[in-house]
């Protein structure tokens, strides 16, 4: 009687695995979707400092006529193409800042959020062709320097620099190439 039981049970077990299994196939591309991530661990002021503005000023660069020199120039540009990649996918998801909640539930937050990444999906490839198109990446610049002033207008106007300044940005400011 007992062992009859178990193995009914064991018999809708079974069943009941390759019904699951046929009716929800696990999709790939929800895994990958990264739906689950709710919170950052940082500010999204830490993502704007370390993340955004820093890689910015490689884009930047090329179109005002600082040209990468070798291999690992590039490098320093593609990187930067990709932090630009992530870094509006990472921007509309809120962390420890006290408005960071507030700010990623507007729907213009996240649309220009989701602009960033594209601006940094269009230079992806003039980076990986290392392109030396000036005009090409002033337009990606432009873009970028309008995304940048939209969302800060709209979200930071009256918000106090902290005062950091990268080394990148002091370099660029006085004329020297940012790439050494
Ligand atoms: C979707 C909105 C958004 C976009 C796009 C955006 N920022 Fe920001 N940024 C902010 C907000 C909001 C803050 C202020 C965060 C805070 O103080 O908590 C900020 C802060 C900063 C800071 C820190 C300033 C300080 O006071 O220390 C820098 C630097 C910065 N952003 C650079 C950039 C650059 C460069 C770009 C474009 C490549 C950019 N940001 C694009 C919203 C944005």
């Amino acid at each position: 009687m007992r062992t009859q039981t178990i193995l009914v049970m064991s018999a809708m077990c079974l069943g009941l695995a390759s019904c699951n299994q046929a009716e929800a196939p696990v999709e790939p591309a929800d895994a990958a979707s990264g739906a689950s991530l709710t919170a950052l661990p940082v500010s999204t002021n830490a993502v704007m400092v370390g993340l955004v503005d820093n890689s910015a000023d490689y884009l930047w660069a090329i179109g005002n006529g600082d040209m990468p020199q070798d291999e690992k120039d590039w490098d320093l540009v593609r990187s930067a193409t990709y932090d630009m990649i992530l870094g509006g996918q990472v921007m509309k998801v809120p962390g420890t800042g006290e408005f960071d909640q507030q700010w990623t539930a507007e729907a213009n937050w996240q649309e220009m959020s989701d602009q960033l990444t594209e601006i940094g999906q269009d230079a992806l490839p003039l980076a990986e062709a290392q392109s030396t198109d000036e005009e090409a990446w002033r337009a990606i610049g432009d873009r970028l320097v309008q995304n940048c002033l939209a969302c800060h207008e709209a979200f930071k106007p009256e918000i106090p620099s902290e005062g950091i300044l990268h080394r990148s940005t002091e370099r660029e400011s006085r004329g020297i190439s940012i790439f050494e």
